[in-house]
């Protein structure tokens, strides 16, 4: 059974009041509008130790929520969240995840702050809707770092800070990096998990969560049970086989849902590093394909490389895993 504060849950809100609704500085109007909408779990929020609400994107109802997100904030009546799959929540939808004001309680309404608009706010009652465990993304501890589901909004700044770097995408069909860009990618990570497609993962760094790099999948056909491998880290962590264990663990954990029986990659045939890093993990070099992506602007050459079922399961088998 699936809780309210399990990461990837979906939940729907119900508002028990009219909706508050700002829309410029200092401007605001209310709305008796109390059609229900879902969203998904994607963090928790916490005040030194204390757990005091979570946030995630929402991803249907009445369009003046579409591409908001909501936080929901631990009411008085002092619900484990845990073990709940109900609670009633006071909330605030914006474009962002609220920060905490101290010289409120978290329970009041100025206790948390929203920056940007529209912020729609008021109290309601969430319930369990949904889960997908089979495809939902599970944080898997590395040596020295974890793989967690990338966040909207929250894992914007981080992804952008190294993607912009020119010595990162050089090698690769990149286009121009832009924050929009980068916030979209994220997005449309997220929602492929959701809509039960494979996506991406952020490798974060477990003293203080935050991304340095991303691992997973691009693309997958369930039908012909492929998946494309694709990944980038920040330059500080190069060379340390972060990538290595990255990749190793979503390999792991696409073949054991059994999800798929072959993963492939595209390689520019210049970007020697990632192709050390397949070959390492035991992928096969299959061919080449003449400009095959561009770059931009320009066409390059890819090499295709290769991992089925069988190579992998070998592979645990000599390592003692299987
Ligand atoms: C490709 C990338 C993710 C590799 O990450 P990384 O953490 O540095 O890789 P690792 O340290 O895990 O190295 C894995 C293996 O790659 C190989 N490798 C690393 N650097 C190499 C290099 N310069 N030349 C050849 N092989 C290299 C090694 O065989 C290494 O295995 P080892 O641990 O046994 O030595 C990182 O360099 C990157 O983000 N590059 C820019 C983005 C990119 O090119 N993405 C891939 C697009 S296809």
């Amino acid at each position: 059974m699936a809780f309210i504060a399990d990461i990837g849950t979906v939940l729907r809100l119900t508002p028990q009041d009219d909706l508050q609704i700002a829309s410029h500085d200092g401007v605001w109007d209310f709305c008796d509008d109390r059609t229900p909408f879902d969203f998904r779990v994607q963090g928790h929020l916490y005040d030194g130790q204390l757990f005091y609400g979570l946030f995630g994107p929402v991803l249907s109802g009445p369009s003046r929520y579409e591409g908001l997100i909501c936080n929901i904030l631990v009411r008085t009546d002092a619900t484990d969240w845990r073990t709940e799959t109900r609670s009633q929540v006071n909330f605030k939808v914006g474009r962002g995840v609220v920060t905490r004001d101290h010289r409120q309680h978290f329970g009041h309404p100025d206790g948390t702050r929203l920056e940007g608009f529209p912020r729609i706010s008021r109290f309601g009652e969430v319930e369990v809707v949904g889960a997908r465990p089979s495809t939902h993304p599970p944080t898997i501890e590395l040596a020295g770092a974890r793989l967690r589901p990338l966040r909207v909004v929250y894992d914007t700044d981080a992804l952008y800070a190294y993607l912009r770097d020119p010595a990162v995408t050089e090698l690769t069909a990149y286009p121009a990096v832009s924050v929009e860009m980068v916030d979209a990618m994220i997005r449309r990570s997220a929602i492929r998990w959701y809509a039960g497609e494979l996506g991406k993962w952020a490798v974060a760094l477990p003293h203080d969560d935050q991304l340095v790099g991303t691992c997973g999948f691009n693309d997958w056909s369930p039908v012909h049970r492929w998946a494309e491998l694709a990944y980038d880290l920040a330059p500080a962590h190069w060379g340390k086989g972060l990538m290595r264990q990255a990749v190793a663990a979503a390999l792991e954990w696409a073949f054991r849902q059994d999800l798929v029986d072959r993963v492939h990659a595209y390689v520019r045939v210049d970007n020697r590093r990632s192709q050390g890093l397949l070959e390492c993990t035991g992928f096969v070099r299959e061919g080449c394909l003449r400009s095959f992506r561009v770059g931009r602007g320009v066409a390059h050459d890819f090499y295709v490389y290769g991992l089925l079922r069988p190579d992998w399961a070998a592979q645990q088998g000599a390592a003692g895993g299987a």
